[in-house]
């Protein structure tokens, strides 16, 4: 693998950094994790990561430099270490909401860029990523790119056309799937169970069902009629949460996100 420099080693960077290193895609010793702050990178250090508070010196011999500071920092780190990185350098965004157009604006018209979209299970290696390349990036660039989000999760390139759904369904998804959990696990609570079996046993269920989607390919109301008994207990469930308004609060949830990125 090439030489890595990551800018803003903060939850996202270092869910990355941490990523690829355990896939076994790149060791720690060719990646330089960034900070502005130097007490902040003793803990990349202790691992073997190279570490830096000069953007500029660490992206210097790079061959992909990862962007993984706030959406607002984007352009200012772009436009500070533009002239620092090799002119074939891949520049990787994770900055939410932050187009191609203005990656290729701010590092550099005619460089290779990608902006990618993971989510919060980048950190236990689940996450859902997008990936859209800039229209200097090369097949290779994009290639590489998958290969380094497919370490933490799933990664699929996409159109950028696409990025504001999937980033409804699968960034802001986390946390209405999440709302789920919270919800199930009070009934957990209120029916005597305690709220650690409770979270263990609604997460576990909705993983599982997740799972049967995944492994069986299967639409999820193929899976729902297996469970429905006539007359049993969960179509009876399943009836009361749909006259309490359940699809249509969560299409309104997910539409209400979407309408909010795109307006
Ligand atoms: N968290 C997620 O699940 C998630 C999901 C999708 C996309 N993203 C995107 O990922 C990016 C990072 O989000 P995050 O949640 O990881 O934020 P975060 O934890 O605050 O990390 C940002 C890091 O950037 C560092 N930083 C800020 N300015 C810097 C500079 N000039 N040079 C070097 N490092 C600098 C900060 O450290 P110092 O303060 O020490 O400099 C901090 O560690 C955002 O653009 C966000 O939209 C995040």
């Amino acid at each position: 693998m090439k030489k890595i420099a990551i800018i803003g080693g903060g939850n996202m960077g270092g869910a990355i950094a941490k990523g690829i290193v355990k896939a076994g895609l790149v060791k720690a010793s060719e990646i330089t994790v960034t900070r502005r702050h130097a007490a902040s990178l003793e803990e990349w250090s202790s691992l073997g990561y190279n570490t830096s508070t000069d953007n500029k010196k660490a992206v210097a011999g790079t061959d992909i430099v990862i962007a993984a500071v706030k959406p607002y920092q984007t352009e200012g780190v772009l436009k500070e270490i533009s002239g620092a990185a090799e002119k074939g350098a891949c520049l990787i965004s994770v900055a939410t909401g932050v187009s191609v157009a203005q990656l290729e604006d701010w590092f550099g018209a005619g460089r290779p860029v990608i902006r990618v979209m993971p989510n919060t299970a980048a950190e236990v290696g689940e996450s859902l990523t997008a990936i859209v390349g800039g229209s200097s990036a090369t097949a290779e660039n994009i290639k590489e790119a998958q290969d380094l989000f497919s370490a933490i999760g799933k990664a699929y390139v996409v159109t950028e056309s696409q990025m504001p759904a999937i980033t409804a369904l699968a960034s802001c998804g986390i946390a209405h799937a999440l709302r789920y959990i919270r919800a199930a696990m009070e009934s957990g609570i209120e029916m005597g169970l305690t709220s650690k079996m409770s979270a263990e046993i609604v997460s576990q269920t909705v993983k599982g069902a997740a799972e049967l989607i995944l492994k069986n390919g299967s639409h999820p109301e193929v899976e729902i009629d297996k469970v429905c008994t006539p007359a049993g207990v969960t179509i009876t469930g399943i009836n009361e949460m749909e006259h309490a308004g359940f699809s249509s609060a969560v299409m309104k949830g997910m539409m209400g996100s979407y309408n909010k990125i795109v307006k």
